[in-house]
């Protein structure tokens, strides 16, 4: 492989979806801060510069690992508001209505994302909250500028952005490349909440602001559901591959158990002998992927309302035996498979950002509203867009939702339940140090980027920067088709998997993940691996 890399620095680095976002990360760092005083710095300007993904309005998960080796995870995810029903996206005779858990108040689950980064940073972090929030304030008042992609999507959002609110919005504005956008609302919403911590948004002022502002519009939220959340201490995933110890989300997210279970199966596989994007290399991950995403949609949902078999599913004798009937001669069929149905829709609309700091902690944090600015419901006297994450439960078993997930019993929809997520946030150890940090966006394509990046890296010697922009692919057994991103993958390559009983779709993903993550290298310099779909960098000292 060549030598290909990203930004190295020496100490610290942040790699997020905007440069505005990874340099107020760096500057908390630069101020003596460490990576938890930085996630709440990054995780806010986001908010600001990527109202595409980035929140007040949302929720994520973190994994840590500390100096000393200790990890963790919290599970800020958004749940149902108390009074959620189990059939509440349907109609009298019991079918899914259309739009209803994805746009417009009904769809917002009870954010999750100022108790998250308040739990995180209260623990472990040095600075005080009035110093990580400063620079995100100043950025809001003083304005960040649109980049072409974004530029694209306020245009492509236009439309819906006034339908929903009836009004329009400051993205409303035909903003070109290069504008500046200025959010005094969300600046003083900051303002407030670095005077008055974590509850001014869940009990305050602007708990009451969101709610009055919310029922107004038909929303089932009220000043309990947001009095009530909390952000969770959770267990992470953790396992082997190899001489890598790996640890990714547990539950209420499907990313570490499904990474478990894929990396698992085709350990016994000798991956780096069969070559990067080779046919042997796709075929045991596409068929790792089938099974493993079988699994998905029946077993998992919110830990707290469901019992998972996590040890079962992750067992290398129960995993072995799912992998009994591949065979490199032909495709084993959907149906032969298992459980369920899932048919997911991957986009790019959540968002992540990676972290090592000076002192050697490491953090990895997804974030989304779920689609693109959430619901579109937008408050313009706080300055920020609400999730639609509400679809991310199965609204009825059996029933796609909008991504066409179809979930089971166990993510059905219950008060204060939080809905399954696929976002996979891994932190990778080799011979006890830190190794790896890395995370992405896009929906049930989230866990098999992380896959292909660890291995990208571990398999197939690559770089960060090499790992991150390498081609992808993905299967999750239903749809039974290989979702490639376009212009990758060789007419040969596919002639052959076809041959093999495979369906290949280029189309539905122009882009499959937008990957950020931070290797240590060798000589203990880091690495950042900033995607090159987006408008992701790396910054660092
Ligand atoms: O939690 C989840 O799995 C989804 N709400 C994530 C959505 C997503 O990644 C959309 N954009 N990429």
């Amino acid at each position: 492989m060549s030598n290909n890399r990203g930004l190295v620095t020496e100490k610290a680095m942040v790699v997020s979806a905007r440069e505005e976002a990874s340099k107020i990360g760096t500057q908390i760092l630069e101020l003596g801060g460490n990576a938890f005083d930085a996630m709440m710095a990054t995780e806010m300007a986001l908010a600001v510069s990527y109202p595409y993904a980035g929140n007040l309005g949302g929720g994520g998960f973190l994994i840590y690992r500390l100096a000393d080796g200790e990890i963790g995870a919290l599970d800020y995810r958004e749940k149902a508001p108390l009074a959620a029903t189990k059939d509440m996206y349907l109609d009298k005779d019991g079918n899914v209505i259309k739009g209803k858990s994805t746009v417009g108040t009904l769809a917002i689950g009870v954010p999750g994302t100022i108790a998250g980064i308040f739990k995180a940073q209260e623990r472990f972090g040095k600075l005080d909250v009035k110093t990580i929030l400063q620079p995100v304030i100043n950025l809001a008042n003083n304005g960040f500028y649109v980049t072409k992609q974004q530029e694209e999507r306020f245009a492509s959002y236009d439309s819906i952005f006034k339908a929903v609110n009836g009004q329009k919005l400051l993205y409303n504005n035909n903003l070109k490349e290069g504008d500046k956008v200025f959010n005094f609302s969300l600046a003083n919403t900051l303002e407030r909440i670095a005077n008055n911590g974590r509850d001014e948004f869940y009990k305050g002022e602007t708990a009451k602001a969101l709610v009055d502002f919310l029922q107004d519009k038909g929303s089932i939220i009220t000043l309990e559901d947001l009095a009530k959340y909390e952000a969770k201490w959770r267990k992470p995933i953790q396992f082997m591959y190899d001489d890598l110890t790996i640890t990714s989300m547990s539950p209420p997210s499907s990313g570490g158990i499904c990474l478990n279970q894929i990396m698992t199966m085709i350990e016994s596989f000798d991956l780096s002998s069969y070559g990067h994007n080779s046919l042997k290399t796709i075929q045991v991950l596409v068929e790792a992927e089938k099974r493993a995403y079988a699994d998905r949609s029946y077993y998992l949902g919110d830990p707290d309302f469901v019992d998972i078999p996590i040890e079962t599913l992750t067992s290398s004798v129960y995993l072995d035996e799912r992998m009994n009937n591949f065979s490199f001669e032909i495709a084993t069929a959907v149906d032969s498979i298992s459980h369920g149905k899932i048919i997911d829709y991957e986009s790019e609309e959540t968002t992540h950002y990676s972290i090592v700091d000076q002192f050697g902690n490491a953090i990895a944090v997804t974030t989304t509203l779920n689609g693109g600015y959430g619901s579109k419901v937008y408050s313009g006297d706080l300055g920020f867009f609400l999730n639609n994450e509400m679809d991310d439960f199965s609204s009825k078993p059996g029933e796609p939702n909008y991504y066409g997930l179809i979930g089971a019993e166990a993510n059905s929809i219950a008060p204060e339940k939080r809905m399954l997520s696929s976002m996979t946030p891994t932190i990778v150890e080799k011979d006890g140090e830190l190794f790896m940090t890395l995370g992405t966006p896009g929906g049930s394509t989230i866990i098999t980027s992380v896959l292909q990046t660890v291995l990208n890296v571990h398999e197939f010697n690559m770089t960060m920067q090499e790992a991150v922009n390498a081609p992808r692919f993905h299967n999750q057994w239903l749809p039974d088709e290989i979702r490639m991103e376009p212009n990758s993958f060789s007419p040969n390559l596919k002639n052959q998997l076809e041959a093999k009983g495979y369906i290949i779709n280029e189309k539905r993903t122009p882009v499959i993940g937008k990957v950020d993550g931070i290797l240590i290298l060798e000589n203990g310099k880091l690495e950042g691996g900033a995607d090159k779909r987006g408008d992701d960098t790396a910054v660092g000292f």
